[in-house]
């Protein structure tokens, strides 16, 4: 096995250890008849220096991933990139970043503060991650950060594990259709992020997604511990463009609500 496909097993791992609820889908579409591929993984991270994107993706560059699409969040303050690989079989990267420099000067040195505070070394790792939160917070501290971003007090608290992991609706035979797959979801008890709708995207716009909500996990604060939001599932279904080509990009409208799957009180 290359390496790059032991740190995405390393990754399935990690992710269904936050989120459970994956793999009782995953399980739960393969008694149906159903084979399961990954459309993409999403990683979250800040745009400060050895965490920030260009670095964070160096394993996947140098697994002959390349850059391919670029987007932006002005309402979330966040930036991404997108990365595929030559071998369509592998599953698209997204790496999205928060833009620190757009929130209150607290704020900014509270992120700061937390990555000095760990040895460059940990952040240069092949697996980073998969390497969970390698600083100390408290719940003030997450609450203070959640006040002005939910998506910098999720990294912020769980620290470098995969945010999610995608089912591509594409491979799928009796639940090609996304509404079928949203139904059957709902009817086996799994809870749909519905903000924005259930769908988000369209065939025109040539690509549809949708969501569960991210199940609550218990975090070690410093000085208690929290439920809060963890991961989500999701599910896209890629539609051909004019030329015949599947679409692989992603939309920046849906993503943004996408996001949200993590927000607390949904
Ligand atoms: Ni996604």
């Amino acid at each position: 096995m290359s390496s790059i496909d032991q740190l995405f097993e390393k990754m399935w791992k990690d992710y269904i250890e936050l989120n459970p609820q994956s793999l009782s889908i995953v399980n739960l579409l393969k008694n149906e008849g159903e084979s399961i591929v990954n459309d993409h993984i999403a990683l979250r991270t800040f745009n400060v220096g050895s965490i920030a994107i260009d670095q964070v993706s160096k394993p996947f560059l140098q697994a002959g991933y390349r850059e391919c699409g670029e987007y932006e969040f002005t309402e979330k303050k966040l930036y991404a990139k997108h990365f595929e690989h030559g071998d369509s079989s592998m599953p698209k990267v997204f790496i999205s970043q928060l833009i620190i420099e757009n929130f209150s000067s607290d704020f900014q040195m509270l992120i700061k503060q937390k990555i000095v505070s760990v040895d460059e070394k940990f952040y240069a790792k092949e697996d980073l991650m998969v390497s969970g939160r390698p600083w100390d917070i408290s719940s003030d501290e997450y609450f203070k950060l959640k006040n002005e971003s939910d998506y910098a007090a999720w990294v912020a608290s769980i620290g470098f594990r995969p945010n999610h992991f995608t089912i591509s609706i594409n491979h799928l035979k009796k639940y090609s259709d996304i509404l079928a797959l949203n139904t059957f979801l709902k009817e086996n008890g799994f809870m749909l992020n519905a903000q924005g709708g259930e769908i988000k995207g369209s065939a025109e716009e040539l690509l549809e997604q949708s969501s569960t909500l991210a199940n609550n996990i218990n975090i070690k604060f410093s000085d208690c511990d929290l439920e809060v939001p963890g991961c989500y599932f999701e599910f896209a279904k890629r539609y051909a463009d004019s030329t015949g080509h599947l679409y692989q990009g992603f939309i920046a409208k849906s993503a943004d609500k996408i996001f949200e799957s993590t927000d607390v009180g949904q």
